[in-house]
């Protein structure tokens, strides 16, 4: 009995792994086992929370250290895809300069990911947009600073 529980559980769980192996790619689906850059950071130099269509939400956190992202981090109560995004957002901003973070946009994280299915390729646009206001918020107060 207990054995035909652990065998369905073992299947399951093979089947919900190629599934996502399927939907999100050889990177994706290792990122998704192990998620990466994920949490808040105290303090950010840029910050911004973004709430899609889908009604997820996504959160980035920027550290800037001599011009160039320094630490990266992101956090989403939405769908594994959006974690994925997120995590791959905060890994494409590392060590970027605010000029070259322009370039990591929704657009880019899916091509970093090799595509997703077309219903989950907002989760991208929703990362690269929160990203993309993290930048901005930390422009504004570089302004504000003088
Ligand atoms: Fe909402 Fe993925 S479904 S971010």
């Amino acid at each position: 009995m207990a054995n035909d529980l652990d065998d369905f559980v073992c299947e399951l769980q093979e089947q919900i792994y190629e599934e996502t192996r399927k939907a999100y790619g050889e990177d994706g689906f290792e990122r998704w086992l192990n998620m990466r850059y994920m949490g808040r950071m105290p303090n950010p130099d840029g910050y911004a929370r973004l709430t899609g269509n889908c009604g997820d939400t996504m959160e980035i956190f920027l550290k800037f250290e001599d011009g160039r992202v320094k630490e990266a981090s992101f956090l989403t109560d939405g769908c594994g895809s959006s974690a994925v995004c997120g995590s791959f957002a905060a890994e494409m901003a590392l060590e970027k300069t605010p000029d070259e973070l322009l370039d990591v946009t929704g657009e880019a994280i899916l091509e970093r990911l090799g595509g997703l299915p077309k219903e989950e390729e907002h989760c991208a646009y929703l990362a690269g947009e929160t990203l993309q206001e993290a930048l901005n918020d930390y422009m504004t107060k570089q302004v504000k600073k003088g």
